[in-house]
């Protein structure tokens, strides 16, 4: 069965291509993975362009089909691939509704920080409008304290899930994005990667 994972929040700097980037290698070990870059800044693009110059890393397909061959082009991949991750822009267009609508589980990264939280409320809504499944996930997130824990109330209050797996602010996620890689493959042994492998493995939980 393919799965299609679509990252989406209107924050722009919330670690959206970030995950994506880092989802995708990591899943790229085991399975036949596509991502599918619709944000016009084609972070994500870069990211894969960087990857496919270095060679040797696992294979992953880009698209970065938008508008009105989008529909087409998600169907395209989700025939040849296992897993089909999409990265998407920091606001809903009409792109960003067509891929929270093809997708199995809609992840929103935020930073604990109320102007992260209020940023995901239109992406929590279109996603609870179109019935998907949703997780937030946080990222940049400090081990503990305040800001945290009164951002985990305020979610746990509204009844929106949060994956259990947190992302620290780790310059690791930097450095591997910036060789084509994700964390999993540039750092095995650190704690980002520690972390990426904890949430996939939470993803996968999900997804089946
Ligand atoms: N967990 C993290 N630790 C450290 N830096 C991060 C982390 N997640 C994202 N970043 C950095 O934050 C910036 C924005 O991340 P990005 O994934 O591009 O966000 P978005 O796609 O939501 O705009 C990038 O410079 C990225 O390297
Ligand atoms: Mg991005």
């Amino acid at each position: 069965m393919v799965h299609v994972i679509t990252i989406a929040q209107q924050k722009g700097g919330a670690g959206k291509t970030t995950l994506a980037a880092n989802l995708a290698a990591a899943f790229a070990a085991g399975r036949r993975v596509a991502v599918l870059d619709i944000d016009p800044q084609r972070s994500l693009a870069r990211w894969h362009a960087l990857r496919t110059a270095r060679g040797g890393a696992a294979a992953v397909t880009l698209s970065d089909a938008a508008g009105w061959r989008l529909g087409a082009e998600i169907e395209r991949l989700r025939r040849s691939h296992d897993m089909l991750i999409v990265d998407s822009p920091p606001q809903i267009d009409t792109d960003a509704r067509l891929a929270v609508r093809a997708a199995d589980l809609v992840l929103v990264p935020l930073q604990p920080s109320p102007p992260d939280l209020w940023a995901a409320e239109g992406t929590l809504a279109l996603a609870a409008a179109e019935k998907r499944a949703v997780r937030l996930v946080l990222n940049r997130a400090p081990a503990s304290g305040r800001l945290r824990t009164m951002v985990e109330t305020e979610l746990a209050r509204r009844g929106l899930s949060v994956l259990a797996s947190v992302l620290g602010n780790r310059a690791g996620f930097a450095g591997a994005f910036a060789e084509g890689l994700g964390v999993t493959e540039a750092a095995p042994k650190s704690l980002a990667a520690a972390e990426l492998r904890a949430l996939l493995a939470e993803i996968e939980g999900i997804i089946g």
